[in-house]
């Protein structure tokens, strides 16, 4: 896994501790007693899981990474919780029990851009699924493709200790035929001015047009799918920049 280690994973957690109010009470019209078990794949370091969790929600997590699995751990036992956490990619999903709702906030499939793993990753969770589960997954669309090509933009965010994590993005790319990103992040993590530690990595994204993932679902036997405007279940307009897919396993 070469996204998501350690100050990657720091920096996230400083940037992002808590969901959107509108982005949580979106997700959390779907969870329900009636739903559980739950699996929230690509889980991270639990932003949306552990609300979820101290909610007394049934609530398991995947995700390929061991540092965000390891933050999901350390938070989760400060606050006396815990489930069952997997670190394991996606396409290769392979878990004890099936779940009633399967969800994947804030555009995270778009991280798997190989066709055939994206597929095998929604085989893996149609499998995980039972009959009549609902499937939920955000996606961003081409009109939230990357519009400063080759520019370099830099920000920081400080940890509890004073130091600070200096995070450098070079947009590199965007390759229209296969709607993908590419960009180079660097991590720099800065003590009293001395350069502790640095962590590159290489940050695809492939968007997705709304009737090319339509079909990809169909194809995997979902049904009933519908598609929303981000955090409203309101019909999208054609440019829309990131949509909800919502369907069934029959
Ligand atoms: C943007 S983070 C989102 C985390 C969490 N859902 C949130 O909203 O805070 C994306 C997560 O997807 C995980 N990930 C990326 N590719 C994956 C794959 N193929 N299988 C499982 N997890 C993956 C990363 O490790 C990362 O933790």
């Amino acid at each position: 896994m070469e996204m998501y280690k350690k100050l990657c994973t720091q920096f996230y957690d400083i940037d992002k501790p808590m969901p959107p109010k509108s982005f949580f009470s979106f997700y959390m019209k779907y969870i329900s007693k009636k739903a559980e078990p739950i699996l929230e794949p690509m889980c991270g370091s639990g932003r949306f899981l552990i609300p979820i969790l101290e909610k007394n929600f049934d609530i398991d997590g995947v995700d390929a990474s061991s540092d965000m699995i390891d933050a999901c751990k350390s938070k989760m036992s400060i606050k006396g919780l815990s489930t069952n956490l997997y670190k394991q990619f996606l396409d290769e999903l392979d878990l004890p029990r099936q779940y009633g709702l399967v969800f994947i906030p804030e555009g995270s499939l778009g991280l798997i851009i190989e066709e055939a793993l994206l597929l095998n990753s929604l085989k893996k969770i149609y499998k995980h699924m039972v009959s009549g589960g609902r499937f939920l997954t955000e996606l961003e669309t081409p009109y939230a493709k990357p519009k400063e090509i080759g520019k370099v933009t830099a920000t920081f965010r400080e940890r509890s200790d004073g130091s600070k994590i200096v995070l450098s993005r070079f947009c590199d790319s965007y390759n229209e035929n296969k709607k993908v990103s590419t960009s180079i992040n660097k991590y720099e993590l800065f003590k009293n001015g001395e350069l502790i530690e640095t962590e590159l990595e290489e940050f695809k994204v492939r968007y997705f047009d709304i009737d090319e993932f339509r079909n990809i679902l169909k194809g995997i036997g979902f049904k009933d799918i519908k598609v929303f405007r981000l955090y409203e279940r309101v019909q999208p307009s054609t440019d829309e920049p990131g949509v909800i897919f919502e369907c069934r396993k029959p």
